[in-house]
């Protein structure tokens, strides 16, 4: 369905857990307190609504969390997910860590994409920037997810928020002799995965580190690589803005979320782990589906009343996000409970 700016509404974002197996310094580097369980929705809850916003035109959902696979049933929920008419596309971001334990599943279930998120490729700050996550573990994910995936032709994607690493290595205490972002890049050349940077956004502990400039580190980029060529391709349901290196299996690409304003093509809602539905990830508004879902009614007077509560979020999505002016935000939780 359209908004109020007549941008179509085909995308959900779907958080399933605020939970996760790690503790990244930008994002709950202390834990969290969780959300007592019978406050997050159970699966078949998530998929009602995601069956509602099918009738309302979503088609392409991607399951996040927290981290997604600590979730029991996680991979039977992508499977529900396929199995609901018109939703065409089910993705999941995970920090890979189990990944390749659940692999089979996923693909068995009919997942359409895999990200992974990893910012370095040097185990000793891998570990340090995770709280102690295993970057070994993560890159056997990543070798099994390229090589079931690459038979099944699913879309393998890293993405590594920009981050200046020998900075972040200093200010963590651990001894880093790499080259920066560039670094990553490897994954691209030598696999066919698309490599991409997205901004730090200023959420939660995200607020506490400075992003790489896109600017700054696309000209990097270039000066290392003057043959880049612009890579107008479909590659998913996102905003990323991508280049091909020759030579190089994977693209390169960029979210550029605060400094290349991308609002006006914006696709999406957001479900928190909670069951309520947010419009933008700047401001608190939206509506608690959860309410509906547990409230008075039988089913069809509850599905009534989802698919009206959706509308008005879509509705009420705002024009744009502001993060440049932090003082206009009103979401004040962090990164974990929103589900990013
Ligand atoms: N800004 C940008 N990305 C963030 N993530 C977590 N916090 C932030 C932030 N403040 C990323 C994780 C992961 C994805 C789920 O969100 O690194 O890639
Ligand atoms: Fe977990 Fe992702 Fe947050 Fe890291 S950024 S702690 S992997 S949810």
């Amino acid at each position: 369905m359209k908004d109020d700016f007549g941008r179509e509404i085909d995308y959900m974002r779907i958080s399933i857990t605020d939970r996760c197996n790690l503790r990244c310094r930008y994002c709950m580097p202390d834990g969290a307190d969780w959300v007592p369980m019978p406050q997050i929705l159970t699966l078949e809850e998530y998929a009602c609504i995601a069956a509602c916003g099918a009738l309302l035109g979503i088609r392409k959902i991607k399951v996040t969390g927290g981290e997604p696979l600590v979730r029991l049933g996680c991979c039977d929920f992508v499977r529900m997910l396929k199995e609901t008419r018109r939703i065409e596309k089910v993705t999941i971001t995970t920090n890979g860590i189990l990944l390749e334990q659940h692999l089979e599943q996923l693909a068995a279930a009919g997942i359409d994409g895999i990200n992974i998120s990893l910012d370095t490729l040097n185990p000793g700050l891998y570990q340090a920037l995770t709280g102690g996550g295993s970057l070994s573990a993560v890159l056997k994910g990543l070798e099994a997810a390229l090589k079931l995936c690459g038979e099944k032709q699913i879309p393998v994607k890293i993405n590594a928020v920009s981050l200046e690493l020998k900075d972040m290595a200093r200010k963590l205490g651990c001894v880093y002799d790499g080259p920066g972002w560039p670094e990553l890049l490897w994954i691209a050349k030598e696999y066919p995965a698309d490599v991409r940077f997205i901004e730090m956004m200023p959420i939660g502990y995200g607020k506490r580190y400075q992003s790489l400039s896109h600017k700054e580190l696309f000209r990097q980029l270039q000066e290392q690589y003057p043959n880049l060529e612009k890579d107008d391709r479909y590659h998913g349901n996102g905003p990323a803005v991508y280049y091909r290196i020759p030579g190089f299996k994977g693209s390169i690409g960029f979210i550029s979320a605060i400094h290349e304003k991308f609002c006006g093509s914006c696709n999406r809602v957001r479900l928190t782990s909670q069951g309520y539905l947010k419009s933008c990830l700047c401001y608190e508004d939206g509506e608690d589906l959860r309410t509906i879902l547990r409230g008075i009614g039988n089913q069809k007077e509850k599905e009534q009343r989802l698919l009206e509560a959706i509308k008005r979020v879509v509705w009420a999505k705002p024009v744009a996000h502001c993060f440049e002016h932090p003082e206009q935000m009103t979401e004040n939780q962090d990164m974990i409970k929103i589900g990013g």
